[in-house]
């Protein structure tokens, strides 16, 4: 499992500047040179005031950097500018942070941020690009050296800091478990790893194919009768609120492969499907998070671990399958899996837990990408309140997200012949009548959302704050919104 590098916060120091053999990385703007910039400018004979002065300086971004290789008169092998206003963005302080992380030096990285107000953002963004997946790569490693702020006042910054680095843990969480293949990453290795977590104080159960037959849950074994593994659902509670208070419920697909089972997917891209439970993934790194920033807040998260394949022994389309609502589904295609586990979870969730909110989560369809593309997720919800306040913590954390319409006309388009529902609604509005499909299993009045987070989940080329592959999106939005409704003084 990988963690976030550590940062360690000291004031300023001109000697250890000189003397640095990795990189020196200095946040200015154009203008003149705080001090210890200035002392650089002395080393290196003038070449940090002509950089700093050039149009293509004037021509970065807030956040982007220009590099020196090997600059005279200090030791360092590199010397990194990164633009950076005073008053800057919370999103351009990550970003100057995250130019930084993706270069870290073996040899160790200083950062000089001198007394810049935003120095906890600029140390959170650099954890999360430093993010590497080099579980699988055999050979030398190149870890980076220790990274070290020089920053106004240490110790403030460094208790700002861990706030972020409780999430910036989560994120990785995440982002481990969705980068991981589904060899590594079975239902086995996926509920241990959620066990593990008991270790920071969460609650984890993990409830057995017995338990969920027993419990009725008929539309999610389904989707794992083809599969060698058997399925599993694994609960995890974090009571750090009033007790007695209700729940905030998270619930996540984890479907470990979706080969789409006897409608089986193309060979084409196939092997994306190791991200298909996205979704429970973020459920497991937000409930790491609250755990290890010690959350104000009663939050379960439960997610519904399969895996989908096509067998003698799997589902096939036109199969009727019970949920344990008691709704019945006719399974018109196997490649529809991910709403059949969560209807059950969901219905679990909102049974056992009677949670004040429920938001879902699910790289749920291929028509999200279509519609929105990879710049944001789907947010369907029956609650404007609860939409409305999940928007603002996304936009916040700069976490791409649009709210989708839903309605009746949309629902009809599920009607079965010989079942309750059919499993699918069409080509047309796919994401939608997917949600559709989901909102059959939430009780009246409970403030719902659903996101698709198909799009957002895994990203083929580097974002900001991620290289290529996961990203963990939805854990800082989802911690953001957990915050400020259940911990604001
Ligand atoms: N896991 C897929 C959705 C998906 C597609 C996630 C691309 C990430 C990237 C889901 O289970 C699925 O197969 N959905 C089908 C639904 C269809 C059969 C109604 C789809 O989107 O094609
Ligand atoms: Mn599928
Ligand atoms: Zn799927």
């Amino acid at each position: 499992m990988s963690h976030p590098v550590p940062i360690q916060f000291r004031e300023s120091d001109a000697e250890a500047l000189a003397l640095c053999a990795g990189r020196v990385a200095v946040v200015v703007d154009v203008g003149t040179l705080p001090p210890l910039a200035r002392r650089l400018d002395k080393l290196t004979r003038g070449a940090v005031a002509r950089a700093v002065a050039s149009d293509s300086f004037a021509r970065l971004k807030p956040g982007e950097g220009m590099e020196l290789a090997f600059p005279a008169g200090m030791q360092a092998e590199a010397l990194h500018l990164i633009r950076l206003p005073r008053k800057a963005t919370v999103a351009e302080a990550r970003k100057a942070g995250a130019t930084v992380g993706r270069a870290l030096s073996p040899k160790g990285t200083l950062v000089v941020a001198e007394a810049h107000p935003q120095a906890a953002d600029i140390a959170f963004g650099l954890a999360l690009r430093a993010y590497d997946f080099t579980t699988h790569k055999t050979g030398e490693k190149t870890l980076p050296g220790p990274v070290t702020m020089m920053v106004a006042k240490p110790e403030a910054v460094a208790a700002e800091a861990r706030a972020g680095a409780a999430v910036a843990e989560g994120v990785f969480f995440t982002r481990d478990l969705v980068n991981e293949p589904a060899n590594v990453l079975t239902t086995f290795d996926f509920a241990a790893r959620l066990a593990a977590m008991h270790e920071l104080g969460l609650e984890v159960e993990i409830l057995e194919e017995d338990d969920l037959l027993k419990l009725g849950m008929g539309a999610l074994l389904g989707v794992g009768m083809g599969s060698e593994t058997p399925s599993k659902v694994v609960v995890m509670q974090w009571n750090g609120g009033k007790k007695g208070d209700a729940p905030f419920a998270l619930v996540g697909k984890g479907v470990v492969f979706d080969t789409g089972g006897i409608s089986i997917k193309p060979a084409a891209g196939m092997e994306e499907m190791t991200m298909d439970m996205g979704g429970a993934g973020v459920v497991a790194g937000v409930m790491r998070t609250l755990a290890m920033r010690q959350a104000r807040a009663n939050v379960v998260g439960i997610v519904g671990l399969v895996e989908n394949m096509p067998d003698g022994r799997a589902q096939r389309p036109g199969d009727v399958v019970t949920s344990m609502k008691g709704d019945t589904i006719e399974v018109i295609n196997t490649d529809a899996e991910g709403r059949l586990v969560l209807a059950d979870v969901m219905w679990y969730a909102q049974d056992r837990f009677k949670p004040c909110a429920m938001i879902n989560l699910a790289t749920l369809t291929g028509a999200i990408i279509v519609a929105l593309g990879h710049e944001n997720a789907g947010v369907f919800s029956n609650d404007d309140a609860l939409c409305d306040a999940f928007l603002r913590a996304a936009k916040a954390e700069g976490e791409g997200a649009w709210r989708m319409p839903m309605g009746e006309a949309y629902d009809a388009k599920l009607k079965s012949r010989i079942a309750d529902m059919m499993n699918v609604g069409g080509r047309e509005g796919g994401a939608i009548t997917a949600a559709q499909f989901l909102a059959r299993f939430v009780k009246p009045d409970l403030p719902w959302c659903h996101l698709d987070i198909a799009g957002t989940a895994l990203l083929k080329a580097e974002s900001t704050l991620a290289p290529k592959g996961a990203t963990g999106w939805g854990v800082m939005a989802l911690n953001r919104l957990i915050r400020d409704r259940f911990e604001a003084k």
